[in-house]
């Protein structure tokens, strides 16, 4: 898109220039409609939990903006011989999530595929005045992530035939949860700016807030939540496409990345499916925020600090 000319309406007011998470476009003053879609091909075996890991990762994007999600559209491609009882699995898992977020899909297009792919396009409403971006990140902001790190290296492992039974688990329990509550919360103590992690990783997601917020971060590398066995599927070998990728998109703004041992570059760049929330707060907000967070059943952990502009974006 960037490589677009796009002339953009005054009612536009974000679009996919900012590294957002989803558009925002003024309806009237006190209504604006929050749009975005995602979608991707199988990452489990089990097709109700398939679908409603996409559906959830989805509305991630709305929680995202501080939006609250109102319809959802199917978008579907199946392989010509795909079993109906298959297809039918993936529909109930992609609408018992919509469902839970008060949503409702009302239609959606479905193509033939050699492959099977399902995710939403979601819309949702909030306040023009209320939206939460990814341009908001004040110096001084403490950031705090609502679910520990490790998607990718274990979807990794379970397409490989080595994730054990407590490790799958843990994987599906985190991916097949909401951020609708983290958001509520996050809204109700009126954070700066707010972003999930998916396929960038936790840094490429925090450079594109800083990029947008103009300003630096700084990072606890040793504060980074993972997964149970996190650590010990990167020492066994384990690795991720993803990971490669993010390496080479971000390392040039990240200082200190290259001197990084193995472990910690994984954390940091471990491309997440249904992440968590990034939230960036007031620092005198944190200690509240976290509680809050916490009453709940939500993780609340806080991993760096917003600092002044600098020649990198993110320090470790
Ligand atoms: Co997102
Ligand atoms: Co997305």
């Amino acid at each position: 898109m960037s490589k677009l000319n796009v002339n953009e309406s005054d009612e536009v007011l974000v679009s996919s220039s900012t590294f957002d998470d989803a558009a925002v476009v003024k309806i009237s003053d006190n209504i604006a409609m929050v749009q975005t879609v995602d979608f991707f091909p199988p990452v489990v075996d089990d097709p109700y939990l398939y679908g409603k890991i996409s559906a959830v990762n989805a509305l991630s994007d709305i929680y995202c903006m501080g939006a609250k999600p109102i319809t959802a559209l199917n978008i579907f491609a199946v392989p010509e011989d795909l079993d109906e009882k298959y297809i039918t699995e993936i529909l109930q898992g992609g609408n018992d999530a919509v469902e839970d977020a008060g949503a409702a899909i009302v239609g959606g297009h479905t193509i033939i595929d050699k492959e099977p792919k399902y995710g939403l396009s979601v819309t949702g409403i909030i306040d023009p005045n209320n939206v939460v971006t990814s341009s908001g990140a004040l110096v001084g902001d403490d950031i705090i992530l609502t679910k520990k790190i490790g998607t990718g290296i274990y979807l990794t492992a379970f397409q490989d035939d080595q994730l054990k039974e407590n490790e799958y688990d843990e994987l599906i329990a985190s991916m097949v949860h909401s951020n609708k509550k983290a958001s509520e919360i996050a809204i109700s103590h009126n954070v700066h700016a707010m972003t999930d992690v998916t396929g960038f990783g936790l840094l490429g997601h925090l450079s594109n807030v800083a990029n947008a917020s103009k300003v630096a971060i700084r990072i606890n590398s040793k504060n980074i939540p993972v997964f149970n066995n996190f650590e010990s599927l990167v020492f066994q070998g384990v690795t991720t496409g993803g990971f490669v990728r993010n390496y080479e998109s971000f390392n040039q703004n990240i200082f200190n990345l290259s001197n990084m041992n193995t472990l910690a570059q994984m954390t940091l760049l471990d491309p997440q499916t249904s992440g968590g929330l990034l939230l960036f707060v007031d620092s005198n907000k944190t200690k509240n925020i976290c509680e809050d967070l916490k009453k709940a059943g939500e993780h609340a952990f806080i991993i760096g600090k917003v600092i002044e502009k600098n020649k990198s974006l993110i320090e470790l």
